[in-house]
């Protein structure tokens, strides 16, 4: 299939601004379809929900579509196994905390020195309770998981390993399978922070295996929001912390207070969206079974694209990479470079880009372990620039462009334009 790139950037209208969005891995453009979701649930259905009216009841419809819409881009078992809420860190931490209810001396968790601090933070904070948090190192080399102690750190004692599928700083694609595997193994439950994987690879929960998994919908062409898929039995057995009158069944247990209703039919929007692409005219229709295919043709189009962008920066002068640099095992990172110009802060080099129209981050993107583990936590980070599926390739070379009049201007360039 050819990769309808003009359809697609066509569908977002920010894009009309001229800016490129290399910022995906902080959060994506979102396509018409969403923003129409999102009015129309106003429009239509604006009310709070189960009441004895025909609003609240489309709403109550809105709500269930997005958690049907959810269970498809997971290949969950079941929509009642998809929790929404705030964003990814506000579920794990509320997780974390209904988890540690029967931790204490004694029981141990397995955490990385790569993930962001969403998924260490809330782990760490049950060390209160007498849990030991044990830690999966990385190679600095190419930034990858050092497998090599896995079956050492995760024991019998290990209750839950905590685990990101890649990393939002060097795009890692971390070896879940393993992991999971090992996990089990020792008796453990599992979490993934599918976060930033989510917009890159099709995620297969029941093939994963794994207990718990979270993503947000916010970096996967959908609005502001955090999704919690919990396997059934898994959430079952929790007593998460609630209010006494709210429903206390799983998924609704979980979810506090009142929900973003507007944003989770934004969400029902997105993975349709992400499903027609390349056959627009089936939007909506076998999601579940288009999925692999839409966001396989995603993964193709993206790859070329972080190839070409790869291999303008390995060819700069002075730009220090972090990662997988090796074009034979690029396909084991998503498309999110991670580098620094010699001499030059990342924060200027991002505040460039910026007043030439190009959006990337600097700093520590909250994988903040990781860049003071490489000895960046105090000298301003790194810059990412992150690919994703409404990219194409003259942005690539704008890009580079200006990123290599920027080295060659060095630090002393006056910031004027
Ligand atoms: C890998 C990863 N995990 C967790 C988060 C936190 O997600 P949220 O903003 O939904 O809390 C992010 C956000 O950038 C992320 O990239």
């Amino acid at each position: 299939m050819e990769y309808p790139v003009e359809s697609i950037r066509a569908a977002f209208p920010s894009l009309a601004s001229g800016a490129v969005f290399f910022d995906g891995p902080g959060g994506t453009q979102v396509p018409q379809a969403v923003i129409d979701a999102v009015g129309s649930y106003y429009r239509e259905s604006n009310a709070n929900e189960h009441g004895p009216f025909a609003a609240s009841r489309r709403s109550d419809e809105a709500v269930a579509e997005g958690r049907r819409a959810m269970a498809d881009f997971l290949n969950a078992r079941s929509p009642d196994e998809i929790v929404f809420g705030a964003n990814m860190t506000t579920l794990t931490l509320h997780l974390a905390r209904a988890l540690g209810r029967d931790l204490g001396p004694g029981d141990e968790i397995v955490v990385t020195r790569l993930d962001h601090d969403a998924n260490i933070a809330p782990w760490l904070h049950l060390e209160e309770r007498g849990v030991v948090v044990r830690w999966l190192e990385f190679i600095p080399d190419d930034c990858t998981l050092d497998l090599s102690g896995l079956e050492r750190r995760i024991n019998e004692r290990t209750r839950l390993v905590a685990v990101g599928a890649a990393s939002n700083a060097f795009g890692t694609i971390n070896d879940m399978p393993r992991i999971i595997a090992a996990a089990k193994q020792a008796g453990a439950l599992t979490f993934v922070d599918a976060v930033h994987y989510a917009p890159h690879r099709p995620i297969d929960v029941q093939r994963l295996d794994c207990d718990f998994l979270a993503c947000s919908p916010y970096k996967f062409y959908g609005p502001h929001s955090g999704v919690l898929y919990g396997k059934r039995e898994a959430l079952e057995r929790l007593r998460p912390y609630k209010v006494r009158p709210s429903r206390a069944a799983i998924p609704d247990g979980f979810e506090t207070g009142t929900k973003s209703h507007e944003a989770i039919a934004g969400v029902a929007a997105a993975v349709d969206f992400l499903s027609a692409i390349g056959d627009p005219a089936r939007n909506g229709s076998g999601r579940r079974q288009r999925l692999p295919q839409a966001l396989a043709a995603v993964m193709e189009h993206e790859s070329r694209l972080f190839r070409r962008l790869m291999d303008g920066l390995l060819g700069m002068e002075g730009l220090r990479l972090y990662g997988i640099a090796d074009p034979g095992r690029l396909d084991q990172r998503t498309p999110t470079a991670c580098f620094n110009l010699s001499g030059i802060a990342a924060g200027d080099v991002a505040r460039r880009l910026g007043a030439a129209g190009i959006q990337v981050w600097d700093g520590d993107y909250y994988a903040w372990e990781a860049m003071r583990f490489l000895g960046l936590g105090d000298k301003g980070g790194a810059v990412r620039a992150g690919i994703c599926l409404y990219n194409d390739e003259s942005e690539v070379d704008r890009f580079l462009h200006e990123l290599g009049r920027i080295a060659r201007a060095g630090s002393f360039e006056p910031d004027l334009r």
